[in-house]
Parts: C-alpha cells; sequence; structure tokens
C-alpha cells in the first residue's frame, strides 16, 4: 500500500530534479574551496569529497534494481541521470587531480604507473566512458540488447572505485571496506542462483 503511493508520488517527479539537486553538494564544496572553507589543504579535500560523491553515486545506482525486486519501490526512472552524475562527478575528481593536484601533463603518465591506487582509478574512470557516452536515447535503441550487456561494466568501475578507496587509506578503515562489500553485494544479488533464493525467503 505504502509502496504503491510512493511509486505513484514518484512517477510525478520529473527526471531532471536529479541533474538540478545532485550537483549542489560539488558546487557547494568547490564553492567552499574557493573561500577557505575546506581547511588548510584544499584541493586535498575537494579531490576527496569528490571521489566520496562519485563512490556513493555508483552505490545509489547500482542499488536502484535491487531494491525495486526486494521492496517494490520503483526508482528505475533515475537510474540513467544518477550513473550521469556519478561520471559528472568522477570527470570532476578527475579534473582536480590533473589541473589542480599535478598541474603538469608531464606527470599524468608518470603519477598513473606510479602510484597503484591512481592507475586503479584510472582503470575505473575510464570504463565508465563508454557508458556515458551511450547514456543518451539514441545509443540505447541502437545498441540493443548489447546495452544492458555494456553496462553491465558499472559494477566492475564500482568495485575498481572502492578498490581504489581501499588502497590509498592509510592504516585500517572500515569505511572503504564498507563500499566493497556492499558493491559485492549488489552484484550478488543480481546472480540468478542468488536471486532465486532471496525470492524463496
Ligand atoms: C570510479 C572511479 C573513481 C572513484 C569511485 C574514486 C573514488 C575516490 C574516493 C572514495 C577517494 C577517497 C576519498 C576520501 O579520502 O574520503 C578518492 C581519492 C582520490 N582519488 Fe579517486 N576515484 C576514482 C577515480 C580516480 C581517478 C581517475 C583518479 C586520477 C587519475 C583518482 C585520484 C584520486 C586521488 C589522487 C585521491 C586522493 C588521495 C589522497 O587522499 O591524497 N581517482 N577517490
Amino acid at each position: 500500500m505504502i509502496v504503491r503511493a510512493l511509486n505513484s508520488g514518484l512517477r510525478k517527479v520529473p527526471v531532471w530534479v536529479i541533474y538540478i539537486f545532485l550537483p549542489v553538494p560539488g558546487v557547494v564544496t568547490f564553492y567552499l574551496g574557493l573561500t577557505g572553507g575546506l581547511g588548510a589543504e584544499p584541493i586535498k579535500a575537494l579531490e576527496q569529497a569528490l571521489g566520496e560523491f562519485t563512490l556513493n553515486l555508483l552505490v545509489l545506482g547500482l542499488s536502484i534494481s535491487p531494491i525495486l525486486r526486494f521492496t517494490g519501490l520503483n526508482l528505475l526512472r533515475f537510474r540513467r541521470a544518477v550513473g550521469v552524475m556519478a561520471f559528472t562527478y568522477v570527470t570532476a575528481h578527475f579534473l582536480t587531480w590533473l589541473i589542480l593536484d599535478l598541474q603538469s601533463a608531464n606527470q599524468i603518465f608518470a603519477d598513473i604507473k606510479k602510484r597503484p591506487y591512481v592507475t586503479v582509478g584510472f582503470l575505473g574512470f575510464l570504463l565508465l566512458v563508454p557508458l556515458a557516452v551511450t547514456s543518451n536515447n539514441w545509443a540505447v535503441r541502437s545498441l540493443g540488447r548489447f546495452w544492458p550487456k555494456l553496462h553491465s561494466l558499472v559494477y566492475v568501475a564500482a568495485i575498481l572505485g572502492s578498490l581504489h578507496y581501499i588502497m590509498l587509506t592509510k592504516g585500517f578503515q572500515l569505511e572503504p571496506l564498507i563500499y566493497m562489500a556492499v558493491i559485492i553485494a549488489f552484484i550478488a544479488a543480481r546472480m540468478p542462483k542468488w536471486r532465486r533464493s532471496l525470492a524463496r525467503k
């Protein structure tokens, strides 16, 4: 009953709302960086915040189909916009590293090669590029049944993103491990065998 009411309310929410509200935390963080509100190392803080927003949006995007399956709440209409916003954040994260952190084009490949966590993050970013390019209606129509297959790459990108986070944290920290565990749980929920046993329960 409640889920049905929520779904009928959600059907009235236009998708553009996602494109208006999801950039807000990024814009606010950037503004804080410019105005001295991000502490002693604003570039690092901005880079880290954009990385976290990216991971949160990837997890949010991946959660949409398990939420539908297990609760009936239908957020599918918003999934593509959430994916596009995740790509926007990872691009901003990447550009912060490239323009504000490295500040030298010669350093790009040296840094990617030297720091394994940057290599892993960069691979995750590269995997998201074809997904962003094919996130329009024309690509969905032309790619047909290949489109969902191609977009399954988001699982690999999310794993790489969370691995990147685990690799860059010093000492034991629970948060990056939780991200990885949640992503693996969403992947497991997609497996037909698990899906059947969860549905039985
Ligand atoms: C799927 C792609 C990616 C995801 C999900 C991601 C996510 C993250 C997260 C969660 C953090 C840590 C935030 C924190 O400490 O609270 C981070 C930090 C960072 N990421 Fe990424 N990232 C991605 C791609 C990249 C790429 C492409 C680069 C550069 C080539 C990059 C470079 C960095 C750097 C330099 C840091 C900061 C390390 C520090 O604390 O000094 N990331 N990223």
